[in-house]
């Protein structure tokens, strides 16, 4: 008894009484989880509401206690919203934290929330609704994306440009039909988010420490109360496993893998060398010591960032890996890879969808586009290089030669007019003769750089015609 009642007056904490010394200092330190965690609070909040309204329904705490848990939760909610809550380290974590103020309102009634929970599958539902809501907007952020790059490639379906394999140049295209490939990357990524919310939505509470309690709850209310699409349905496996949090962060880092790679293209169109765009001033940055530079540091944080939600999906992996079930503290470090993957995401979208914008006048205001196309450089870089060479091959096969004779004779037309610097369009009639007899003067129409487009009429195709059905298609 007296051991209970000096643990009682050091009690921070829920679970002092079976204690016989404090926690050490370092220790509360490197065991909270309040300085991260505060961030579910509002969920956690939501939880606990539906909690407590289903304990009244259930008649396992009375009417009158669940109206002032409400009352008092909502108190706090406020308190919260206005910066003005007081957390405190000694109490661990987000929960408990919320629960001692509670109690410290409302008393007793305020100790009777955690009837029938217990803080693992308490948490493991605060994180899935806030996930919940991150996911929503990540879908809205990708769709936004989606629709400044469908702007743009609607402004751009004719824009001619080289493509490139190897990074070499290939054959031409057209700019909007290089920004669809992208849409398409990210109509998957929004399918792959759509498909992880319905792993997330599912209601851990209920599931208590990790067999389930003794209460006659009703776990499918408090589902519906809160939005879930049903219960996780084994108690053990609700409490423990993370792997909804991986897959967010899994289907994180395949966008940033695709934006990634755009960004890697915009850092080298914007160098001089290319020159096929020029990025607006609000996304770069100048040196310090090299007064003629113009840095195109957004695409270059998006690559680098891109390692960083990558080195988060390698976190959460490790930290489920080794784990027995069910529960267990190191679940607690899902959190800061989770919370910053989301940040970054964000972010990143938001800001992207700015660079790509074309120019808009909102409220007077004009904004300029994120980037200027430089038509010119485009098209001339498409029309060196040898980007017809494939239709010239086509065009002999058309003829009657089967494809890799033509291949080879173009591939020898090609080899000579490198040796004179000049361009296959540029070879007289009588010279291209020479390494094919069927080639006639209709073979100059061929070579042009929208005759090599207009003949890659098919569905996915670069054609213009074709790159604005794919713009249509999208937009529905
Ligand atoms: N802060 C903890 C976490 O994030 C809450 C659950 C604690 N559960 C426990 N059995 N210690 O995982």
């Amino acid at each position: 008894m007296t051991q209970k009642l000096s643990a009682l007056n050091k009690k921070d904490t829920s679970w002092s009484g079976r204690f016989n010394e404090p926690v050490a200092e370092l220790v509360k330190k490197y065991t909270a989880s309040v300085g991260f965690d505060y961030r579910l609070a509002i969920y956690d909040i939501q939880g606990s509401i539906a909690h407590a309204q289903m304990l009244s329904e259930q008649c396992i705490i009375s009417h009158e206690d669940c109206t002032a848990i409400e009352a008092g939760l909502l108190d706090i909610k406020e308190e919260i919203n206005a910066g003005k809550f007081d957390w405190q380290l000694n109490l661990e974590d987000v929960h408990l934290n919320i629960e001692k103020r509670l109690t410290d309102k409302i008393g007793d009634a305020g100790k009777r929330l955690h009837t029938g929970r217990s803080r693992n599958d308490q948490v493991a539902t605060d994180v899935r609704l806030w996930l919940r809501d991150v996911t929503l907007q990540v879908i809205e952020g990708l769709s936004r994306l989606q629709a400044s790059l469908l702007d743009l490639a609607e402004a751009h379906f004719d824009t001619v440009m080289p493509g490139f394999t190897h990074l070499q140049v290939a054959q031409p295209i057209t700019f909007g039909h290089h920004l669809m490939a992208y849409v398409e990357m990210l109509k998957r990524d929004v399918a792959r988010f759509q498909d992880c919310y319905k792993r997330i939505n599912r209601l851990p509470l209920g599931a208590a420490a990790l067999a389930g309690t003794s209460y006659p709850i009703n776990r499918e209310r408090v589902a519906e109360k809160l939005g879930f699409d049903g219960v996780c349905e084994n108690s053990l496996d609700a409490v423990s496993d993370r792997d909804f949090a991986i897959e967010f962060t899994f289907a994180s880092s395949m966008v940033m893998m695709h934006l990634s790679r755009f960004s890697e293209e915009l850092i080298l169109w914007s160098s001089p060398r290319f020159a096929f765009i020029d990025i607006a001033d609000r996304f770069c940055t100048g040196s310090s010591i090299m007064p003629q530079k113009k840095n195109p540091d957004v695409p270059e944080l998006v690559r680098g960032k891109t390692g960083r939600v990558y080195g988060h999906l390698t976190a959460l992996l490790t930290l489920m890996k080794a784990q027995p079930l069910a529960y267990n503290k190191d679940n607690q470090e899902d959190k800061e890879p989770l919370f910053d993957t989301a940040d970054t995401l964000l972010v990143t979208l938001e800001i992207y969808a700015d660079m790509l914008r074309l120019p808009v006048i909102e409220n007077g205001v004009v904004i300029k586009a994120g980037f200027t196309v430089n038509k010119e450089n485009m098209r001339q870089a498409a029309s060196e290089g040898f980007a017809t060479a494939t239709d010239l091959a086509d065009y002999l096969t058309k003829k009657g030669m089967p494809f890799r004779d033509a291949h080879e004779a173009v591939a020898l037309a090609v080899r000579y007019a490198v040796d004179q610097r000049l361009e296959l369009s540029n070879l007289p009639l009588a010279t291209l003769q020479q390494f094919a007899p069927e080639i006639a003067e209709d073979v100059f129409s061929v070579l042009t750089l929208e005759g090599s487009l207009n003949s890659r009429n098919h569905i996915g195709g670069t054609a213009p015609s074709q790159v604005k059905a794919a713009i249509a298609r999208a937009r529905k």
